[in-house]
């Protein structure tokens, strides 16, 4: 059920304090992903929510948005897109940029990676601030795409980042 794999992840998830900087309490998804029936039950969680949806494209988010998308693409029957930060992707894209605490990311898509039309599915391990969500969301805008979703493993509630993506309504595989 929905409340067992909610359960499975808050239990699985380790935190980790002061890292990538003080204050901030990191969020490790790594012994979840080591875990086999646990990797098995995030990747058929996300896929299984948009089994109706007809999903051609599923973009994922760098780094550990990777790791999750490519496995609910094969699960929908979808491709795998990724959205990366500046500088990595050899050919034209399309860019969009999102403020952090202090100064800005930018991440990029290939330009002809979402075909004008198709429904896209967003996947990234964590909805923080919702900046990057943000940011792939106007990504596929920018490629005449349609956002079908955006799902996470873990919401951080209290970032309220959910707020920065109504039009897409996020799904959470746990919040905390
Ligand atoms: C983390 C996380 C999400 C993003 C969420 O990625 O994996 O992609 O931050 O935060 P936001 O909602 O505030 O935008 P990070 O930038 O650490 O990249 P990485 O996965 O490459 O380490």
């Amino acid at each position: 059920t929905p409340a067992d794999l909610s359960a499975l992840i808050t239990s699985g998830l380790r935190d980790v304090p002061d890292f990538p900087k003080e204050g901030v309490v990191f969020k490790d998804i790594t012994p979840l992903l080591a875990e086999p029936a646990s990797l098995r039950a995030v990747v058929e969680g996300i896929a299984g929510h948009y089994a109706q949806d007809s999903v051609d494209v599923v973009l994922g988010l760098e780094a550990r948005g990777f790791i999750l998308a490519a496995p609910v693409a094969l699960e929908l029957g979808a491709g795998f897109v990724p959205v990366r930060k500046a500088g990595k992707l050899p050919r034209e894209t399309h860019r969009a940029s999102y403020d952090l605490e202090y100064g800005s990311e930018t991440v990029e898509m290939h330009a002809d990676a979402v075909s004008s039309g198709s429904r896209v599915l967003i996947v990234d391990d964590v909805l923080a601030t919702g900046g990057t969500g943000r940011a792939a969301v106007e990504l596929v805008d920018k490629s005449g795409g349609t956002v079908v979703g955006f799902s996470v493993l873990v919401e951080l509630g209290f970032l309220q980042g959910r707020s920065k993506l109504t039009d897409v309504e996020p799904h959470a595989l746990a919040v905390i």
